[in-house]
């Protein structure tokens, strides 16, 4: 083996390992932060997406307001949104995911609770199906009705899920 091949076999590979195991502790010393990094992150991001739903349940309402012309087309963009946000419940609470700016309560983690956060998130879906379609076929006291369930499973799942 001459010099070169000696340092090229065995100097080398040698040395990749030892890049990885800096790269490990690198990962390691960033990996708490990075995760409450993540959970700062998913915690706006429920945020955002409960007043999404918020603001749309207010608009779809207000539709209802004599003052207004009711808009099909507005109260069937708004339902979709519902639509959208309140199918992404499940992913926007990981386990644990709670921060100062959370008002989420830790029950929702628990084994009873976790059962009942489900059901609820299953709920809001299944009622926000139905308001589409009820926007869809522009019946406007099947969209009152539904609107009406909806706000009762969102103070529902508030009344035993967040902080007050
Ligand atoms: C499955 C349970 C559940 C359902 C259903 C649900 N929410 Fe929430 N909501 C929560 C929890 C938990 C929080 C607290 C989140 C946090 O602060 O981390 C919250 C927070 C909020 C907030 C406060 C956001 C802020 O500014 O801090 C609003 C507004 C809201 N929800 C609106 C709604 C509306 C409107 C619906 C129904 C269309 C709804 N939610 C359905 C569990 C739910």
């Amino acid at each position: 083996m001459n010099k070169r091949t000696w340092v090229r076999n065995i100097l080398l590979p040698a040395r990749i390992p030892a890049a990885c195991h800096a790269l490990v502790l690198i990962a390691v010393a960033a990996g708490p932060a990075a995760a409450e990094d993540s959970v700062e992150a998913i915690v706006k991001m429920r945020i955002a997406s409960m007043e999404t739903m918020d603001k749309a349940v207010k608009n779809i309402s207000s539709s209802f307001d004599p003052v207004f012309p009711y808009e099909p087309q507005e109260v069937m963009a708004e339902a979709k949104k519902i639509q959208a946000e309140a199918k992404r419940i499940p992913e926007l609470f990981p386990e644990g995911s709670m921060t100062s700016k959370s008002e989420a309560l830790a029950d929702i983690w628990s084994r009873k609770g976790a059962k009942k956060f489900t059901k609820n998130a299953k709920s809001l879906v299944k009622r926000v199906n139905n308001l589409v379609s009820a926007a869809n076929r522009d019946d406007r006291d099947a969209v009152a009705d539904e609107i009406r369930r909806i706000n009762r499973i969102c103070e529902g799942c508030h009344a035993k899920f967040r902080k007050n």
